[in-house]
């Protein structure tokens, strides 16, 4: 098994990546491309699903060319991907009917408003877990059928095929042999019921959406296909949407585990075990990584400016040059100064979901400086995570022991111990920050045998750190309280 690795294809938002590990959990090679993005209207984003999969094939290629590592030694393949972005392609010809629409898309809050007055949300919310919201791919399909031109017709005719990124890979991989994704996909579209584990015909009917349009659902581990590398035939063995691929990649594989991806945006995920966890405070109930004996669920929360205020102060405002700035200037002060950042810039995402607040900085003093103000934003994202985490063990019951992390600024040790103190939660950040590709990676090797069981995966990726909460409880609560009043500012702004 020495010479053999796991090529990981990580899809993601801006970029396409191709990840190689050995069979101790090591990256041996990466490569990397970034793609187009295309804003053709205020709030809409897309991309070209052509140009994804160019560039997620020349990854491939380059990441084995690079590493020096040879078709036949790739045991298997996972594929991990930006989740929800939608595309719908000709089953015949593979071409696309149009760009895919991202996640982040916003045309089809109108079809979102009429879903709630055809009085569905509380259907939606008990049968897929989620809220209603363009961020799903359900409004996304019936917006692609509705405005591109003969697309009805051809899908009534079962001419057409959908599916997330994935899926997309999936089909070209397998040269359209396959059209399948995964539980953890599937449980995005807001089109599938994650308790009976089908396409939900309630939903289908509702929206006009042919089910020939539709993928056949599979565990995240499994056999999905092969994919043809040079003259070597590759199983394709594990996918899941990168938030539960990291999940699984950090081992939250019980319940009352739990990870925050500490990105643009901040992706908060608990494990909850086989049981589904309703939340009555506005976070979504999801499908965690399946094998073919467990279909495990999650809560789920997004802090939608993480990182994206670390690039406010130094885009909008020029207070730093570069986001490593922030960790000096924050410790450089004793404490926030009685300073309060709360970057409601596009209203408050959950548990607030209040999309009229607006941003503010309040509390400030004479004496608050540019430090003080990058502390506060520092600061923010742990508040905002936090609210996360305090939401999902009230709602799962269950009270975390530690706080898995990873992304880009988990680097910032200042952050992380505001999160461990803050959050009363020791917060641990593991040596290999590729937990996405990880998880993608460890799901095609238990598949293939690469990795014997779970337990194999135990020491892959062990801690870098761990934070320890040191604040008193006193402090905790001072400053706890003071970032429910900034929050309760903002949400009377207008
Ligand atoms: O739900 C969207 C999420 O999957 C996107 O992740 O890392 O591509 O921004 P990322």
């Amino acid at each position: 098994m020495t010479d053999q690795y796991i090529l990981a294809l990580d899809q993601g938002t801006t970029s396409s990546r191709a990840v190689l590990f050995n069979v101790n959990g090591k990256i041996v090679g990466t490569a990397q491309r970034e793609f187009g993005q295309h804003y053709p209207e205020a709030g809409w984003v897309e991309h070209d699903a052509m140009e994804i999969w160019a560039g997620q094939r020349a990854v491939m290629t380059e990441v084995l060319a690079r590493s020096k590592v040879k078709h036949e030694q790739v045991t298997a393949i996972g594929i991990t991907n930006q989740r929800e972005t939608t595309v719908i392609w000709d089953a015949i010809s593979g071409e696309p009917i149009h760009n895919a629409i991202v996640w982040q898309c916003r045309r089809t809050s109108k079809q979102c408003q009429q879903l709630k007055q055809q009085g569905l949300e509380e259907y939606i919310q008990q049968t897929t877990g989620l809220v209603i919201d363009p961020y799903f791919s359900a409004t996304k399909i019936a917006w692609l059928l509705e405005h591109v031109e003969g697309a009805r017709e051809r899908a009534e005719r079962g001419e057409l095929r959908f599916g997330t990124i994935d899926c997309w890979l999936l089909w070209n991989l397998t040269e359209g042999r396959v059209h399948a994704t995964d539980h953890t996909n599937a449980a995005r579209t807001m089109l599938y019921d994650i308790h009976n584990r089908c396409w939900d015909v309630k939903l289908l009917e509702a929206l006009d959406i042919p089910a020939s349009l539709l993928p056949q659902v599979k565990p995240s581990q499994s056999l999905f296909g092969h994919a043809q590398l040079g003259p070597t035939q590759v199983p394709i063995a594990g996918m899941a949407g990168d938030q539960q691929a990291a999940l699984f990649g950090q081992q939250c594989i019980r319940p009352g585990m739990a990870k925050n991806t500490y990105g643009t945006g901040c992706f908060l995920l608990m494990h909850t075990g086989t049981k589904p966890v309703a939340s009555t405070h506005g976070l979504i109930t999801t499908l965690a990584c399946s094998d073919k004996n467990e279909t495990p669920y999650a809560l789920e929360g997004s802090v939608f400016m993480g990182g994206a205020c670390i690039q406010w102060l130094r885009d909008e405002l020029g207070l730093i040059r570069d986001a490593s700035e922030t960790q000096a200037m924050a410790e450089s002060v004793e404490d926030n100064g009685g300073a309060y950042l709360v970057p409601a810039f596009t209203g408050l995402g959950a548990p607030y979901w209040d999309p009229d607040a607006r941003g503010a900085l309040v509390g400030l003093t004479r004496g608050c400086n540019r430090n003080h103000i990058a502390r506060a934003a520092l600061e923010a994202i742990a508040y905002q995570s936090h609210d996360l985490l305090d939401a999902m063990q009230q709602d799962a019951q269950m009270t975390l022991t530690e706080l898995k992390v990873d992304g880009g600024a988990v680097a910032n040790d200042f952050l992380m111990q505001f999160q461990a103190d803050i959050s009363a939660t020791p917060v641990t950040r593991p040596s290999n920050n590729e937990t996405t590709a990880a998880g993608a990676a460890y799901l095609a090797g238990l598949q293939v045998g690469f990795w014997p069981n779970r337990e194999a995966l135990a020491g892959l990726n062990p801690p870098q750190q761990q934070f320890l909460p040191k604040m008193d409880s006193d402090q905790q609560q001072q400053l706890q309280q003071g970032w429910q009043q900034a929050v309760g500012q903002c949400r009377h702004h207008r």
